[in-house]
């Protein structure tokens, strides 16, 4: 039998008709089975700030904290800016890292995924990986997946209608989900 997994995702675009955004929808549909997963709305986390986060750590950013906490593992879909990762995503990621030796993120199961230009968010993805790594995060290896001009790859009605764009979500989804079941069995090896 196998263990629920609750999954939460964060898109590194807040534009209202983001593809990332788009992205995690569709890995809604391909949950795997006994897994769940929730796209957080975290445009209200504010600038870091080490003097604020002494005084008063934001409620916006404790409720985030807690919610990461509370996940078996974390989802993130990210569009490249100017090489890297959007400042937003770092941001909250550094807000939910702190205080130091409070982090939420430590052994946490992240998956990762991206859509845009030409190389479909590789630079973003591996400066992404090697934040991860900064975090102590477990990182899915396997597939990687760079969506390269990602505005054509979806239908109509907002859907991914790329076949080999949902397989390889479906097959890192799967991986995530394993990955979090070897976590949440203390097989850090296997997780790992
Ligand atoms: C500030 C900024 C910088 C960008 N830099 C890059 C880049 O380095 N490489 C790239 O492929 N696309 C770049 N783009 C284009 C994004 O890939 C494109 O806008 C993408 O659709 C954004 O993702 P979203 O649809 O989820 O918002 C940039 C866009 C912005 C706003």
């Amino acid at each position: 039998m196998n263990n629920k997994i609750d999954i939460l995702a964060l898109s590194g675009s807040l534009r209202a008709d983001s593809f990332n955004a788009k992205l995690l929808a569709a890995a809604q549909n391909q949950a795997p089975a006994g897994a769940t997963i929730e796209i957080y709305d975290y445009r209200d986390v504010p600038l870091y700030d080490g003097d604020v986060e002494v005084r008063d750590y934001p409620k916006a950013a404790q409720a985030l904290k807690d919610r990461i906490r509370k996940a078996d593992a974390l989802l993130i879909a990210t569009p490249e800016y100017n090489y890297s990762v959007p400042g937003v995503l770092k941001n909250v990621l550094d807000w939910v890292s702190r205080p130091y030796g409070d982090s939420a993120l430590a052994g946490k199961p992240l998956a990762i995924i991206g859509g845009g230009g030409g190389q479909g968010t590789n630079r973003a993805q591996d400066h992404l990986r090697q934040i991860a790594h900064g975090l102590d995060m477990q990182v899915v290896r396997r597939p990687e997946i760079f969506i390269a001009n990602v505005w054509g790859k979806f239908d109509e009605n907002g859907t991914l209608a790329d076949p080999i764009a949902n397989k390889l979500i479906a097959e890192l989804l799967g991986n995530l989900a394993g990955m979090a079941r070897a976590a949440q069995a203390g097989d850090v090896k296997a997780a790992a």
